[in-house]
């Protein structure tokens, strides 16, 4: 999921590699590495945490190489070591992988790789490319077919680079899932995982495409699919500005990150569903599953929008699996003496996994002896290491300050586990089946909604002098109006609540004039009904209602100022999607009020203060 650089030409590569890095240290990382081939060797220089360290590392060393490659590891399996990190090399140190993705169908690989004699010595997913293209290149086939073959057996996403001591002549690179390109210089060629970590070099880029692998040589290039058929690459002229390209031309991360949810939510769900039994396999809780399943309750503990999502988690998990389930601040959890048993289990939820508060209810749960199952996005990150079990979310690294892409994927996780602890309980087969069947979907549905980003910008021109909002919904979206309302507070410092929408007569009616905002969670689902009786009782008193209605709907459009539809899915997913529009409208609404939408005011990415 992270960086990828490599050279091949006349010059030295450390400094260009270096500086590739760098150019992609906007991505986030958690370590960096380099591997190059000196004097017939295969080298490998690593480091934990910034690439300056790696780069201290390097430094004082003479390497003249003109052959090298370069990594920064956002983990996803294994903690931020310095042995995970990238490259990987097989037994003999000949071969060099780097590789941004994950391998699903690695634990199989792994077990078959060490029964044939193989030595793994990292936690990494990875580590199976370098011994499976090795078992290759043992049998006689070319650094290329040997790349070629390896990748044919593997499931999963990956972008990779490799080199080898016997051919040192080239790289060879391949893409599924994750982003490769090739720079073509002259009497000098690049690989990189972004343009950004070229653009100093070279504008001419080839964009491999899924499935395509590539050998790369410092005065040429040749490509094929990984079914071994030739393809001729085009090259394009690349013109956008540096700053463009590492958002990958946009504007905003927070930007960028809103628009990756299709593909950040396919990574969350990516190898944990089993079809034919209508559940989740979640690697990370197996062997736990029976005492999660018999727990006598269930707590969540999280702070902002991370402990929105566990407000949506609690009411997939009792609707699902009848077990009692609550969700607490993280803050006050650990503050107020809770009564906790060994029969409880408690999720901590957390992006970063080093959020103070979310840490310090974590110890706390632990000396009172209960099941800590941590769902964090970061790999290694304290939370994930203080827990005794948990799940990666793998939305990727999250750059702005407002969390979007690891909120939906937190949702799908939350989907996944419930499901597990379903099937295990009361949950038919062909109502998991559905659910996946739901849950495979929301991608696609998705991406309708990313559609409607010209309509939302034009309402939030509309609505962006409004100094209060309102955001209502009821059942599973309640929290998505909570999360709505925070949005829009953080980055365009609007005060803004979010409310049940029922709740609203018991006091906030009171606020509504012409000048309050509404936006209505309004799909067509159980609670339609009440919900169009909510919006007769603020148009009765003049507030303007922005609606988020399912496509069909054509009986709210009446009643409201605007509209957003979106598709409709299974209740315990909507919040998946219905919170994709007031994503947007915070979004747009910041940026037209000229503020720093990726760093707000006041606020840090991670809390790591009480
Ligand atoms: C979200 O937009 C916020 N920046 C904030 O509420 C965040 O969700 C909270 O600080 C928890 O962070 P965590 O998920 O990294 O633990
Ligand atoms: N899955 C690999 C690992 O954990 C690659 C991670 C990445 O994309 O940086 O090492």
């Amino acid at each position: 999921m992270c960086g990828i650089v490599g050279y091949i030409g006349e010059k030295k590569c450390v400094p260009i590699l270096i500086e590739g890095l760098k150019r992609l240290e906007y991505r986030g990382y958690d370590s960096a590495g380099i591997g190059t081939i000196e004097d017939g060797e295969c080298k490998v220089y690593k480091k934990t945490g910034k690439v300056s360290q790696l780069e201290d590392k390097i430094n004082g060393r003479e390497i003249k190489t003109p052959l090298g490659i370069g990594h920064t590891r956002w983990a996803t399996h294994g903690a931020p070591t310095e042995t995970n990190a990238h490259p990987h090399f097989n037994g003999k140190n000949s071969i060099l992988v780097i590789h941004n993705g994950i391998i699903e169908n690695y634990a199989t690989l792994r077990k078959a790789l060490i029964s044939s004699g193989f030595n793994f010595i990292s936690e990494t997913d990875t580590e199976v490319l370098v011994h499976l293209i090795d078992s290759f290149k043992k049998k006689g086939f070319s650094l290329f077919e040997s790349v070629r073959y390896a990748l044919n057996e593997v499931e999963g996403t990956y972008g990779i680079a490799v080199i080898s001591s016997d051919e040192p002549d080239k790289i060879i690179v391949a893409k599924k899932g994750s982003p490769l390109v090739i720079g073509i210089g002259d009497e000098e060629n690049f690989i990189a995982s972004d343009v950004s970590a070229l653009i100093s070099y070279t504008s001419q880029i080839v964009y491999l495409e899924d499935g395509e692998i590539a050998e790369v040589k410092k005065d040429s290039f040749c490509a094929k699919t990984i079914s071994a058929v030739d393809i001729e690459k085009e090259i394009h002229e690349v013109t956008m500005s540096l700053d463009e390209i590492s958002k990958g031309g946009y504007p905003h991360f927070m930007l960028k990150e809103i628009m990756e949810q299709p593909e950040s939510i396919r990574n969350s769900m990516r190898g944990r569903l089993l079809h034919k039994e209508g559940t989740a396999k979640l690697g990370g809780l197996v062997g736990f599953e029976d005492r999660i399943a018999d727990s006598k309750r269930i707590i969540i503990t999280a702070c902002g929008t991370s402990w929105h999502a566990g407000l949506v988690g609690e009411y997939m998990i009792e609707q699902f699996t009848g077990i009692p389930c609550e969700v607490e601040y993280a803050s006050e959890f650990r503050y107020r003496n809770p009564i906790i048993g060994k029969d409880d289990t408690i999720l901590f939820i957390s992006q970063s996994g080093e959020t103070a508060d979310t840490l310090a209810a974590l110890k706390e749960a632990k000396r009172r002896g209960a099941l800590c199952l941590g769902v964090v996005n970061v790999v290694g990150s304290s939370i994930a290491r203080e827990s005794e079990a948990g799940v990666y979310i793998h939305a990727g690294p999250e750059i702005g300050v407002a969390s979007t892409k690891a909120f939906t994927s937190q949702l799908i996780v939350f989907a996944l586990i419930t499901l597990l602890i379903a099937r295990k309980k009361q949950l038919s087969h062909v109502d998991g089946k559905t659910i996946i069947k739901e849950i495979e979907s929301l991608p696609e549905k998705i991406e309708k909604i990313l559609k409607l980003n010209d309509h939302i910008e034009k309402i939030a021109e509309e609505f962006k002098d409004s100094l209060n909002f309102l955001y209502l919904g009821r059942g599973y979206n309640f929290p998505v109006a909570l999360e709505g309302a925070l949005k829009l507070k953080e980055i365009s410092y609007i005060h803004a609540e979010g409310y049940p929408a029922a709740e609203m007569k018991h006091g906030p009616i009171a606020l509504i004039d012409k000048n309050m905002p509404c936006v209505f969670l309004a799909p067509s689902d159980s609670v339609y009904e009440k919900i169009i009786s909510n919006i007769e009782e603020v148009k009765a008193r003049k507030g303007r209602i922005i609606a988020i209605t399912s496509e069909n709907d054509d009986k709210i459009d009446k009643m409201v100022d605007y509209t957003i539809k979106i598709p409709d899915t299974i209740r315990m997913l909507m919040p998946v999607l219905s919170v994709i529009p007031l994503q947007l409208l915070a979004y747009h609404i910041a940026v037209k009020k000229g503020l720093n939408v990726d760093q707000p005011r006041n606020l840090a990415k991670s809390v790591t203060v009480e």
